[in-house]
């Protein structure tokens, strides 16, 4: 099906997911997400030219898939901390202290935002509401766990819990 394809970034196996992901929609275009999930979990982050190359399989500008990955901060540009930390400073979140939280991050691992950590321990992001708005404030790590309820005083803790679960990782997974 891709035979006309430089097919550099994923292999045989791969490509015969984006070909099943390809038969569950109508067109080719509406595969993005998936295609680019299969990215990410692979190389951790999408590159400028993993765009190109999805925009190849998927017969839609490049433009369109970096518009997909600019949208959702599930998908990430650069590669990031081994333990990526997605602050929540949404209205719930920041009434209930998210940008004390965020700030305190920041000031702790000496990192803005999208930045990581010298040792590639750890990045932080602020994003928009993460869905848990009756749990402010929270953060999610690593695109697939919530830690909710949080405050200030806990973030130390949290720091060292999240280094013995991820720090022993060889590469960041996101
Ligand atoms: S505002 Fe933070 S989860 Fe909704």
């Amino acid at each position: 099906m891709f035979e006309n394809i430089k097919n550099h970034l994923f292999d045989d196996k791969e490509l015969k997911v984006v070909e099943n992901h390809l038969k569950k929609f109508p067109s080719k275009k509406s595969a993005t997400l998936p295609v680019l999930w299969m990215m990410q979990e692979k190389y951790g982050y999408i590159s400028e030219e993993a765009m190109e190359y999805i925009g190849q399989l998927l017969e839609v500008p490049s433009d369109h898939v970096l518009g997909v990955v600019t949208f959702y901060t599930m998908y990430f540009r650069k590669p990031t901390g081994k333990i990526h930390m997605q602050v929540c400073t949404n209205v719930s979140c920041m009434l209930r202290g998210g940008y004390d939280i965020y700030h305190y991050l920041s000031d702790k691992l000496k990192i803005k935002n999208k930045e990581k950590t010298s040792d590639g321990m750890f990045s932080i992001e602020e994003v928009e509401c993460l869905g848990s708005c009756g749990t402010a404030p929270m953060l999610q790590v690593n695109n697939q766990e919530f830690y909710e309820n949080l405050s200030v005083e806990k973030m130390d803790g949290l720091l060292e819990e999240l280094k013995n679960k991820y720090g022993n990782l060889e590469y960041a997974k996101y």
